[in-house]
């Protein structure tokens, strides 16, 4: 199945999600690349990446826009030519990209044990107390997440997901909550709705008001 769903995060947010069945052969047909993509494309390690990569490039295409409309700057953030705003993930077999006129970060997470075991190196695992064993793997995957998204809207060096980046406590039927970003002696507050996508965790931060 291509594209499965374009969904509005709000009134001026679309989150685009792409479902890779095809081959590598049938998407490098289906899209127009720069140069420098092409180059990219070709030194990726595997096949899924590449996959992931030209998911994005037919998602661009649903929207109106072309491999030749985005560009990235120096830290691998990436921008669209006419200025709305732009956050990229891919991961196995989706790919997904929200677009706002507003600055958002997105992540897409796959489901995996080993996010649980790594829970203690970048959240507060008290807020995993109190819940079985498959809600403490997709609360901690909606975590890492959170803290993948405000990375990609922060764009900053230096940035810990232990030590800069609080989550409040949530509960997972909520599909949303508040997170705290506290580097350079500033603290800011950002928004974060989330969703599951089959067995992927789909989670936007917006920069609070
Ligand atoms: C850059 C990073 C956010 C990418 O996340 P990921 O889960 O590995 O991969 P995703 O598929 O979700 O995202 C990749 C996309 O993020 C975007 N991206 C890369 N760097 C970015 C940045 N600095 N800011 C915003 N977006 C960025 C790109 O569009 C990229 O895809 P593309 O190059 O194919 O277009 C991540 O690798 C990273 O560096 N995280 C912060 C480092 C960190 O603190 N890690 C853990 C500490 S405990």
């Amino acid at each position: 199945m291509p594209l499965l769903r374009i969904t509005a995060l709000n009134s001026h947010t679309q989150l685009l999600v792409w479902k890779i069945t095809e081959t590598f052969e049938a998407l490098f047909s289906s899209v127009a690349l720069k140069d420098v993509s092409l180059a990219r494309l070709d030194g990726m390690k595997s096949e899924s990446h590449q996959k992931g990569f030209l998911g994005v490039r037919r998602l661009l295409m649903e929207a109106g826009y072309t491999d030749f409309d985005l560009y990235y700057d120096e830290f691998g953030k990436p921008h669209l030519k006419d200025g709305r705003h732009i956050s990229i993930s891919h991961s196995n077999d989706f790919s997904v990209i929200v677009l706002s006129e507003e600055n958002i970060g997105a992540d897409l997470e796959i489901l995996k044990e080993k996010t649980l075991k790594l829970a203690p190196r970048f959240m507060d695992i008290s807020h995993l107390h109190h819940l079985s064993e498959e809600d403490r793997l997709r609360k901690a995957t909606v975590v890492w997440g959170i803290k993948e998204s405000v990375f990609k809207i922060k764009n900053e060096v230096g940035i810990s997901f232990k030590d800069h980046i609080f989550e409040d406590d949530f509960n997972l039927e909520d599909r949303q909550c508040g997170v705290s970003l506290q580097f350079n002696n500033t603290t800011e507050r950002f928004d974060i709705v989330f969703d599951f996508i089959e067995d992927y965790v789909f989670v936007c931060a917006f920069e609070k008001k």
